[in-house]
């Protein structure tokens, strides 16, 4: 048994990061005849480690259900950035539990993910949840098969709040086949006062540019049209390593495997060079599409955050980007009601969200995070002024989006086609260059194509678009 401890997970020191080829071959009988049903919580990391999380259950032998009653294991990978990742976690677990008393006493549920990387919740998982089986974080997801074969009939807690590794040669069941996630970093040093994930994921850790560039061209060879670079803070890449690329250099680098598409998330402001900039706009393949967190238009509060830059500094950074980028489009994440933010600087970021007209913005209410800097501050402004102010922000958001996307009505742009359509059997859906989502009639037998289609109709969130033909 192994805890997580939030003071481990927050040092940082000159320990070198080991980077481990992995070489794991497991039995498929060993789970014969049984079914894995997998929920993944939260962001695209999340959702990637989800994608390794299935390959490794499938080397078991298991094979995936999306009936939680047809199950034999449950893995519930979790996310920890807001109160309410918890809420959905335990609204959940109770249905895992209800499966398990009454219908399926042999049901093995396991919890991974950041909420596993927290001290307070694994301590309510020892004391309310003990029908809970396995608990694994974020840096040991290689060891899954290993502590499912060798589980005895107790619940067993295997977390560690380390710096982390880099692991090699990850098999990956993935989603799509048109379009996939690479891990160019793992974890975060910037530490942003309101943020838990330098303490979920350790410390920000660079795969070697050679391994990302090999797992690309894997992905060329098998008729991919996208790659997402992923990584908490991209633009960093390369930082914490002798002799690598920068982030510039890498994306060169990854533009020249010919892969159709490429795209990155997620860009910090601070370290967004001239470089990168100047590199996007260069190759065709690299996307005009940047999410570029705002947190804040408060300097303030900007400073409050931990975030390193002011509000005339993301302006600046902004512009420079739509001048040098043509039609880039640019997205963001905004916290409302930091621990006593005041209206005029709620005030200011109403008014970079005027001054930059984003595509589209993650808004989010501040939710305190145990053991980050933040949680401590006593904060005098009332949830019902923070949530006065969330909507007025997004109510400004809607409108820009739909003016961003009002401009593509009667243009002819490139889709790539993914599926067919929540809107209905006879669409499809894809997104453009620069990342709009479009519904679209006439264009099945496209899907895993790009296509041109000429936009029909905008709402604030879609396109409509018929294919050009
Ligand atoms: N409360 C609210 N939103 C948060 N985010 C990160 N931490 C918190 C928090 N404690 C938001 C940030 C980040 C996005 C992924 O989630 O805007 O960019
Ligand atoms: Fe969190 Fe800041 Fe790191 Fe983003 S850059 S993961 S907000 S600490």
């Amino acid at each position: 048994m192994k805890l997580p401890n939030i003071n481990e997970a927050r040092e940082r020191t000159d320990k070198e990061v080991q980077y481990i080829y992995l070489n794991q071959e497991y039995n498929k009988d060993t789970f014969k005849n049984k079914k894995y049903f997998l929920r993944t919580y939260g962001c695209q990391m999340n959702v990637h480690d989800g994608e390794e999380i299935a390959a490794r259950l499938e080397s078991l032998g298991l094979t995936s259900t999306d009936e939680l009653t047809n199950a034999d294991v449950v893995v519930l990978n979790t996310c920890a950035i807001r109160e309410n990742a918890h809420d959905k976690l335990y609204g959940f677990l109770g249905r895992c539990k209800h499966e398990k008393e009454k219908n399926n006493p042999n049901l093995i549920i396991c919890i991974c993910g950041c909420m596993a990387q927290e001290e307070g919740v694994v301590k309510e998982l020892m004391q309310k949840h003990p029908y809970v089986d396995l608990v694994f974080g974020t840096h040991n997801i290689h060891e899954l098969q290993d502590l499912l074969i060798s589980r005895q009939n107790k619940q067993e807690i295997e977390v560690y709040s380390c710096e982390g590794n880099v692991y090699e040669n990850i098999s990956y069941k993935r989603d799509s086949s048109i379009k996939a996630w690479v891990n160019i970093q793992y974890g975060c040093d910037k530490f942003c006062t309101y943020c838990i994930v330098p303490y979920t994921r350790g410390k920000q850790r660079s795969r070697k540019s050679n391994e990302i560039i090999k797992e690309v061209k894997e992905l060329v060879a098998q008729g991919y049209q996208e790659v997402t670079l992923l990584g908490q803070n991209v633009n960093a890449y390369g930082k914490d390593l002798e002799n690598e690329l920068n982030f510039a250099g890498l994306l060169e680098a990854v533009s020249k495997t010919g892969i159709p598409r490429l795209r990155f998330v997620t860009s910090h402001p601070w370290d967004f060079t001239d470089e990168m900039i100047n590199t996007i706009a260069k190759y065709d393949n690299i996307m005009p599409y940047i999410h570029l967190p705002l947190q804040s238009g408060s300097t303030d509060i900007l400073k409050k955050m931990g975030r390193r830059y002011t509000k005339e500094e993301y302006l600046t950074l902004y512009n420079k980007i739509k001048n040098t980028i043509p039609n880039c489009s640019i997205t963001t994440d905004i916290i409302v009601g930091f621990p006593n933010e005041t209206d005029d600087d709620f005030q200011e970021t109403l008014d970079v969200v005027n001054k930059c007209q984003f595509d589209s913005a993650f808004t989010f209410i501040y939710s305190p995070r145990e053991g980050t800097p933040a949680a401590k501050i006593k904060d005098k402004i009332s949830l019902d002024t923070k949530e006065k102010r969330l909507h007025e922000l997004n109510e400004l958001i809607n409108s820009y989006s739909l003016a961003a996307n009002q401009k593509y009505l009667n243009k002819v742009v490139p889709v790539l086609i993914e599926g067919v359509s929540e809107k209905g059997q006879d669409k499809v859906f894809g997104y453009t260059d620069a990342m709009k989502l479009v519904n679209i009639t006439n264009a099945k037998e496209d899907i895993g194509k790009i296509i041109n289609v000429k936009i029909t109709a905008a709402k604030s969130f879609s396109l409509d678009g018929e294919k050009e033909v």
